[in-house]
């Protein structure tokens, strides 16, 4: 895993009443530049309600330009059901605080070598889009957008959005009863077009479904799905390899919970996408809430993805 990256927010600013956006640059050195639809993982020690010492540490796109390495800018939408995370980040973190991030990572690069490119973004899913405009501009590549949110609580960047003239946007407010016609949508687009859907559960399968029905290839549909692990029940594990016993609260991730103890397990997405954490269960049952696994292999409970997957059974057994 690479190195963390200590960041002072230079500014935080509400762009709409659920979403807080936070700049942030290095405190010493340099930032990398990314690629458009990169994420960073962010590093927060707060307390829960409790009052107990807590690090969550969650995934964001980054909506700033890539190119720009003088800073980052990441948008965090405050959770209906949170942990704890984007309320700390909501009401804990101000202007020059620092955080720890990781170096930022891409799980949804756009297909460069596509014909056009067409954006579908439902809600907070707007943000990996934020950064993938500026680099479409530059290459002059044929892109549209289409976004749709439920009322100011949600319609982030409406305005950022309005003033570009290159790429077309279509906004539909939930909230005025409108909706995005997605047969109408990914069936009026030139062979050869590359569709990137980032939103609620919903939306994608939407797409998902629609493109399957027109017999689009289904390389030419890409998602987004990680958010942040949910809440649960709390359980207990037990590990294998290093003997340890670790109880899990209702608020904190299993991989949390681990990197609490010591215990260092690769990842990536912290949101059930990219496979990087699987862990093979030795016994107990996983409640599997990733988007990585095969049905068969959720079926199959060996194993699971602990950065979001918990347990529906009293007690876990790894073989970590
Ligand atoms: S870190 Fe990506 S699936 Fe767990």
């Amino acid at each position: 895993m690479s190195d963390p990256i200590q960041v002072r927010v230079a500014a935080v600013r509400t762009v709409s009443p659920k979403i807080r956006e936070f700049t942030l640059e290095a405190v010493s050195g340099q930032l990398f530049s990314f690629s458009p639809g990169s994420h960073v993982v962010v590093t927060m020690k707060g307390t829960n309600a409790e009052g107990k010492a807590k690090v969550w540490k969650n995934a964001y796109s980054l909506v700033s330009d890539g190119f720009d390495a003088s800073r980052y800018v990441i948008a965090v939408r405050l959770q209906d059901e949170s942990r704890g995370g984007s309320v700390f980040m909501h009401t804990q973190v101000k202007e020059g605080d620092t955080l720890e991030i990781t170096p930022p990572s891409n799980l949804f690069a756009p297909v460069w070598s596509a014909k056009k490119h067409v954006l579908i973004a439902g809600g907070v899913g707007i943000t990996p889009f934020m950064s993938y405009l500026p680099e479409m501009k530059r290459r002059g590549a044929a892109t549209e957008m289409h976004y749709s949110y439920r009322g100011d609580a949600t319609g982030a960047y409406r305005e950022e959005l309005q003033v570009d003239e290159q790429t077309p946007v279509t906004f539909y407010d939930g909230a005025a009863g409108e909706r995005c016609d997605l047969k109408a949508v990914l069936g009026s687009q030139p062979l050869g077009t590359h569709f990137y859907v980032c939103g609620p559960e919903s939306l994608i399968e939407g797409v998902q479904e629609t493109a399957m029905e027109l017999g689009l290839p289904s390389s030419n549909i890409h998602f987004e799905a990680f958010a942040a692990p949910q809440p649960g029940q709390p359980f207990a594990v037990q590990l294998e390899g290093s003997g340890l016993n670790i109880q899990v609260s209702e608020d904190e991730s299993l991989l949390e919970a681990l990197e609490r103890s010591g215990v260092e397990v690769p990842n990536l997405c912290r949101g059930g996408v990219c496979g990087q954490c699987r862990t093979q269960v030795v016994d107990g049952e996983p409640e599997h809430r990733d988007s990585f696994l095969s049905d068969t292999e959720k079926a199959d409970n060996d194993c699971l993805m602990p950065c979001v997957s918990r347990a529906r059974s009293s007690s876990l057994t790894l073989s970590i």
